[in-house]
């Protein structure tokens, strides 16, 4: 089932959130556990991860229990290149933390055996006992983490070829159409819904259709996100212009 959330701007959306975040590190590290956040990319996270570093810093927020699985990765982009979501994530979130670096998983963009890396990565998130909350965007064409359509409810993690859509709108970061890389490895539907809590975050006109279609359309893998209807704990964080079609 999808809850909606309607937020006056991007800051109190990401305050909200982040909140939740530290609640759940709290109540957890208190008894010794760990917490496994499913984290994500793009523009929309980054105020999100703006709270989490002001949580650290001027509250003393600690992530030192807190064991990471990013969504996704491009494929061909290593860790030095600026577009690659390994460097990404180091800039605006992990390097302004206490997290060890041994807890930080993203897949390996310049693995040469793709499927051997995807199927070790949902083993490592199976190793930690799945992942507590799932942090994630949503893309014009409905993909959640690189599920481009069709993307079925039983995929994992694999290799995928991006939507010429997607490439369009991410060529913004890369200033050219054919610098965007034409595949990536992405944590699978299924993966995604094994996660215990989802929180997607939605601002802005331009995603108000997909939205919309998220909530609204049978879930089917020709739109992806509709596969969130069928999860038990998941909430669309949205602005007044994204949930104008609702
Ligand atoms: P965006 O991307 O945050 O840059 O809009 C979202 C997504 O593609 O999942």
């Amino acid at each position: 089932m999808i809850s909606t959330r309607l937020h006056p701007d991007k800051q109190t959306a990401a305050q909200a959130i982040a909140g939740e975040i530290a609640d759940l590190i709290e109540i957890r590290s208190k008894s010794g556990k760990t917490t496994v956040l499913g984290l994500a990319t793009g523009s929309t996270p980054l105020p999100l991860y703006a709270e989490l570093i002001r949580l650290h810093r001027a509250e003393k927020l600690s992530f030192r229990s807190v064991i990471t699985f990013n969504l996704d990765e491009y494929a061909g982009l290593g860790p030095s290149h600026p577009q690659s979501y390994r460097f990404f994530m180091e800039e605006n979130l992990f390097r302004h933390l206490d997290i060890p670096a041994g807890n930080i998983h993203i897949p390996d963009g310049l693995s040469k055996d793709a499927a051997k890396n995807c199927a070790d990565y949902e083993a490592a998130i199976r190793a930690v006992g799945g992942i507590d909350l799932q942090i994630l965007g949503i893309g014009r064409t409905g993909h959640i983490g690189f599920n481009e359509p069709p993307s079925a409810a039983d995929t994992r993690t694999r290799w995928v070829h991006l939507d010429e859509v997607t490439r369009r709108d991410n060529s913004v970061f890369f200033g050219d159409l054919a610098q965007v890389p034409q595949g990536a490895l992405t944590m699978g539907v299924a993966t995604i819904l094994e996660a215990r809590r989802v929180e997607l975050i939605a601002f802005g006109e331009a995603k108000a259709d997909i939205v919309h279609r998220a909530m609204k359309e049978a879930p089917s893998a020709a739109c992806p996100a509709t596969w969130l209807q069928q999860h038990p704990r998941c909430t669309f964080h949205l602005d007044a212009a994204a949930a104008k079609a609702l």
